[in-house]
């Protein structure tokens, strides 16, 4: 399956070389979005400040320009809680039109490039002096998995296990009171645990992985590397597993970008075997704002789970998503109720998750703040409203996926 990247690049981004000394050359294909303001305000590190003074301020955010990271990003540079380089590979999911509105923003940079690239993130780390780093970037779409592990594997697995050994490295070359302050967090999911029965409790922080499709496998395989750098190197690393999230920005491949566009248009609704899988859907904004809080006031080794308490059927959703389109853009004929499609199951389909976040709760005092209802009206109005952003998105690559895949 060729996959095109549906990104859209600003006017002003310029190819130029890192400007660091690294282990091995220069990368001439590197872009840096913020190369130009830079070098036209030389001295970032002021003059008799030292690059360990800078560095609290500093976070390396990898995978920034996808859905959770961008909005991530955006909320940490409206708090103004320091600068922020963002590591992306720009694939499909990868979308610096999110990040527009800070593109020549001086607190943020954008630099393209694979967390894999060890080279590469021993310059980045080099020249930046991050006092954390928040782990975004994987492949996330479990029915890519299905059709083509690879990239989960290269990325996922590989590309986690580059980002802890250059992180390390750096880590423990700081002088003693950065190391101590130093956070790794890495973002993770429900999925690896595997799926619940109708009665079964919601996951708790101590259930046992059980992953069943190779995007759960991969996130498992790196939650296990990340807990390893900590007991053994102690590299201090906190990871989240969270639930389904929805909101801004999320790419139209999974189930409510893709049933609001598909709504709107008077598409079909391609609803998965018979629609009673259960999700726990959480608000991006909530999913952002519990980061920032294990980032702040996590325990390094320790998991946090995340998760909105909302478990719905996949139908359900898909019949809110139906009534709130027929709401905010009314169609002559029948309710979008009609265009429900019940499709072939996705292999290996996981029945039911939930998540138990009393942990992040009771010991951080994290909780969400947008219901379901008032989330999914935000989410429904911004895909009505953002027709530029849709367009882009679902132009090239994406109409390829959807046919191929939607096809069998
Ligand atoms: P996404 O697919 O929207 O974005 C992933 C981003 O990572 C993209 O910008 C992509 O370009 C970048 N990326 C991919 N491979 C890369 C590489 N090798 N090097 C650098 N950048 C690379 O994903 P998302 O939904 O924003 O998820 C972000 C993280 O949160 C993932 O780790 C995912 O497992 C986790 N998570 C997602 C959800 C959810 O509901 N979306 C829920 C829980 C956890
Ligand atoms: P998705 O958004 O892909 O997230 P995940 O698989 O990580 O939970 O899917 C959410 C649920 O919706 C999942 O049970 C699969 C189902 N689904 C459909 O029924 N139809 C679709 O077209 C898609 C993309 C998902």
């Amino acid at each position: 399956m060729a996959l095109m990247l549906v990104t859209w690049i600003p006017a002003g981004i310029h190819e130029k070389p890192f400007p660091l000394e690294g282990r091995g050359q220069s990368r001439p294909f590197l872009l840096q979005l913020k190369a130009r303001q830079r070098a036209e305000a030389p001295g970032r590190v002021a003059a008799g400040e030292t690059l360990t003074s800078f560095m609290h301020n500093s976070i390396l955010v990898t995978g920034g320009a996808g859905f959770i990271g961008s909005n991530f990003i955006l909320q940490m540079v409206e708090r103004d809680t320091g600068s922020i380089v963002n590591l992306d590979k720009l694939t499909y999911a990868g979308n610096l039109r999110n990040l527009e509105s800070i593109a020549s923003d001086r607190r943020y940079e954008f630099v393209h490039g694979d967390i894999g690239d060890r080279d590469l993130v021993h310059r980045l780390l080099k020249h930046h002096q991050p006092g954390a780093i928040v782990h975004f970037a994987a492949e996330s779409h479990v029915d890519r998995s299905i059709r083509g592990p690879d990239d989960f594997i290269r990325t996922n697995i590989d590309g986690t296990f580059a980002l802890l050994e250059e992180t390390r490295a750096y880590w423990t070359a700081l002088p003693d009171q950065e190391r101590v302050r130093f956070r790794f967090v890495h973002v993770s999911t429900d999925e690896v645990y595997g799926s619940l029965g109708p009665d079964d409790a919601p996951f708790c922080e101590s259930t046992p992985y059980a992953p069943n499709s190779p995007y759960a496998a991969s996130k498992a395989a790196s939650d296990h590397l990340v807990r390893a750098y900590y007991h053994t190197y102690g590299l201090p690393t906190l990871t989240t597993n969270c639930s389904n999230n929805y909101g801004r920005f999320q790419f139209p491949e999974k189930l409510i970008p893709l049933m609001i566009l598909n709504a709107r248009d008077g598409k079909p609704l391609p609803v998965y075997g018979d629609g009673q899988n259960v999700r726990d859907w959480l608000y991006v904004d909530d999913h952002c704002e519990a980061i920032a809080t294990v980032l702040d006031r996590g325990l390094p080794g320790e998991t946090y789970n995340i998760g909105g308490s909302n478990e719905q059927r996949n139908l359900e959703i898909v019949e809110t998503i139906c009534d709130i389109v027929d709401e905010m853009a009314p169609r002559l004929g029948a309710s979008r109720r009609g265009l429900v499609t019940f499709v072939k199951d996705r292999p290996g389909h996981d029945r039911r998750y939930a998540m138990d976040a009393r942990k992040i709760e009771r010991e951080l005092g994290w909780r969400p703040k947008e219901t379901f209802e008032t989330g999914i009206r935000k989410t429904v109005r911004w895909y009505l409203e953002n027709e530029g952003w849709v367009r882009d998105v679902t132009s090239g690559s994406y109409r390829q996926w959807i046919a191929a895949h939607y096809s069998v």
